[in-house]
């Protein structure tokens, strides 16, 4: 039964710093195989999430479970990776050193590191010290430390930054391959659109409060907005009056229709104008449905 237990499980977390509320009730569960976007805007509380679930802050009310266990003990530590874009290197060692060394904090042998390193691509890089790594490459250096020890839950803080678009398919790869033998993933990126492709699930974390915690396409489909193009010949003001129109933008001969239902507008359409062309309907994006829920939270505040 191992194997299906609950990832982790983090139950009313609090935490203030002074006056400031990071999280205010934050309930999330983390399931083997999952992969869980942590969205949000700057000061959402995401980091704060991040160290209380890798045993760096200790929650001042509320419980976080790693596997069952308590992550400030080094027992619980040992079944997460965990890459901070803010932890840094010690600069002078080699990148099979800090390697090597992850493996054997982890209670392995030295030699674990070398198929890791290969896998990340690193190989030729194993001697050369990190100071000497671009961008690009220290990033691989931190997620061959979190994976080295073949943890049941990496948790990755904006882990593509700096990465090319290769060089992110590549890291995602990776991350698929460890998922499918159920590692799960807690990640926080900035980068909406790209979560949306990776996720299971995507939490969206502001002022401390989990506002959603649903699948991307979920989210997406909870707006209600969509947003119809077309040629025609039928005015603005015309356009206006039809049923469920939000606004209207006409660019050249072309008009963008927002609307709450875009079935009933375009049987009218349809109706009204025999000749128009080139329609198209689209949803929005998971960008617009996690802006739309951060802005309402704005106006209810
Ligand atoms: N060490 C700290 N001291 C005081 N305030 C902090 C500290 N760290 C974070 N905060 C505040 O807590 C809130 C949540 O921050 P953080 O968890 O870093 O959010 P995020 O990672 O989503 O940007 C913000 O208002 C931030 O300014
Ligand atoms: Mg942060």
């Amino acid at each position: 039964m191992g194997t299906t237990q609950t990832v982790m499980t983090a139950e009313g977390l609090r935490y203030r710093y002074g006056e400031t509320v990071a999280l205010d009730d934050v309930d999330l569960r983390v399931e083997p195989g999952e992969c869980v976007a942590l969205l949000g805007p700057n000061g959402a509380g995401k980091s704060t999430l991040v160290m209380i679930a890798v045993g760096l802050l200790a929650p001042q009310h509320g419980s976080v479970r790693i596997m069952g266990g308590d992550p400030r003990r080094a027992a619980t530590r040992r079944r997460l990776g965990v890459a901070q874009q803010t932890l840094g290197f010690p600069n002078t060692l080699t990148v099979n050193e800090l390697v090597t060394g992850a493996a054997v904090r982890g209670g392995l042998r030295a030699a674990a590191a070398r198929p890791v390193l290969e896998e990340l691509g690193l190989g030729d890089l194993a001697r050369r010290r990190v100071a000497k790594l671009s961008g690009g490459q220290k990033q691989r250096v931190q997620l061959a430390m979190a994976l080295v020890t073949e943890p049941a839950l990496l948790v990755l803080d904006e882990p593509t930054v700096g990465l090319d678009t290769s060089a992110r398919r590549h890291f995602w790869q990776i991350l698929a391959r460890r998922r499918a033998q159920g590692a799960a993933v807690l990640v926080t990126t900035h980068l909406i659109e790209e979560s949306a492709a990776v996720a299971d699930r995507v939490v969206v974390l502001d002022h401390g409060r989990i506002l959603a915690d649903a699948p991307p396409q979920e989210l997406v489909s909870r707006l209600p907005d969509r947003t119809v193009t077309v040629r025609t010949g039928l005015d603005r003001s015309a356009l206006e009056q039809l049923p469920g129109v939000l606004s209207v933008v006409s660019e050249h001969d072309r008009v963008t229709i927002q609307t709450r239902s875009p079935e009933e507008l375009l049987r009218v359409l349809l109706d009204r104008d025999p000749d128009l062309s080139d329609l198209r309907v689209r949803d929005a994006g998971l960008e617009e449905a996690v802006l739309a829920l951060t802005d309402a939270q704005e106006v209810a505040a």
